[in-house]
């Protein structure tokens, strides 16, 4: 395994930015995640940067650390792990991972690295002379059955040897990488023996029960409906599904019975309906201030939740630092949280940010907030 640092800094440039089109693609890809969770976001962003300059600079990970409330370590911990991700500059055309774990490198990984370093450079990472192909070792990327094996970009190519690797690699040199189909370079279908099937390489002989089944499905199955003709969902609806019980209504009324009936079992408890904006148990609000806090510095509070707290008048740190238990359980009641503003002790966090900022909140909790 290879060391895994960030480039020098004569190869570092001075700033990043996503181009236009990244930009709203970053943007519509931070949006998918539950408020809070943003940070989520990192892989996707990080390749996306990647796929734009070829390589993952320090800049791009400041910048994706900024753009997810995310500290630049955090990120740079994530760029540091993946093998995906290259630190440095690679080659233009291609950048070649060989794999060189115990199943690829029984049966030649050890070749195909001399292929690399002939044609492109001794030393992994480092470039060509024009800087068109560089090379590195890494661990399996689970294409064993068919090893020993690389991946290109993001295509592997495997069952290869030492002169069908040459050739691959000339190849991409050319610029023709795309006429390569990717995959088995032998005659073999995906990870089927060589050759072809070897076992079960007859329809069993159906007997006539079996055959006249099969007749009667035909006809009463209705056809499947092929990709483009099945009907696409869309968030919401896939959102609605996920929240319906898998249980049928009668089966699910069933078990409820069975579970009140087991003694020393509580019966479950029936979905709570929001709490009345005059319930006496609702925190006291305040007009706006001329500078509210920053309340989404509270983990587990995102624009939108700090935007239904604004409307209830909750603005400040100190207001959230005085709930009580039934003041929290009403807010918790309100937005529906499950017990998560106990769990993720917001009074602890506003305690320690009305008491002194965020130096007071790495005192306490040891990391910045958020
Ligand atoms: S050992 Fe090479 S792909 Fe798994």
């Amino acid at each position: 395994m290879s060391v895994r640092r960030l480039a020098e800094d004569q190869f570092q440039p001075a700033a990043f930015a996503f181009n236009d089109e990244n930009a709203t693609w970053a943007d519509k890809t931070i949006q998918k995640y539950p408020e809070g969770r943003q940070q989520s976001a990192v892989i996707p962003l990080l390749m996306r940067a990647q796929e734009q300059d070829g390589w993952v600079t320090r800049a791009a990970i400041e910048k994706i650390a900024n753009m997810l409330d995310m500290a630049y370590i955090r990120v740079l911990e994530v760029a540091t792990f993946y093998t995906q991700f290259q630190l440095g500059p690679v080659g233009t055309r291609a950048h070649i991972q060989v794999c060189g774990t115990t199943p690829c490198m029984l049966r030649g990984s050890e070749g195909l690295m001399s292929v690399c370093k002939s044609k492109i450079h001794h030393h992994p990472f480092e470039r060509n002379a024009e800087g068109t192909l560089s090379w590195e070792e890494v661990e399996c990327l689970g294409a064993c059955v068919n090893a020993p094996m690389v991946m290109i970009g993001k295509d592997t190519y495997e069952d290869l040897t030492p002169e069908r690797l040459s050739e691959i690699i000339d190849t991409f040199d050319a610029g023709n990488g795309a006429s390569i189909t990717p995959g088995p370079q032998i005659d073999r279908h995906f990870s089927s023996p060589e050759g072809g099937p070897t076992s079960l390489t007859e329809e069993a002989p159906k007997t006539k029960t079996r055959a006249k089944k099969a007749e009667t499905e035909a006809v009463s199955a209705p056809a499947a409906p092929t990709e483009a003709a099945r009907p696409k969902s869309t968030d919401a609806e896939t959102n609605a599904a996920l929240k319906t019980p898998v249980t049928a209504p009668k089966a699910a009324a069933k078990n409820a019975k069975a579970v009140e009936e087991q003694p020393g079992v509580a019966a479950p408890v029936p979905a709570t309906a929001k709490p009345s904006l005059e319930d006496k148990n609702r925190p006291a609000g305040i007009d706006k201030p001329a500078t509210p806090d920053d309340l989404k510095l509270i983990s587990g509070v995102g624009p939108k939740i700090e935007g239904t707290l604004h409307e209830l008048g909750i603005f400040t740190f100190a207001q959230v630092a005085g709930w009580k238990k039934a003041e929290r359980e009403w807010v918790d009641g309100y937005l529906n949280f499950k017990g998560r503003i106990d769990r993720d002790d917001w009074v602890k966090q506003a305690k320690a940010l009305a008491k002194g900022g965020e130096a007071e909140y790495i005192k306490v909790f040891g990391k910045k907030p958020r």
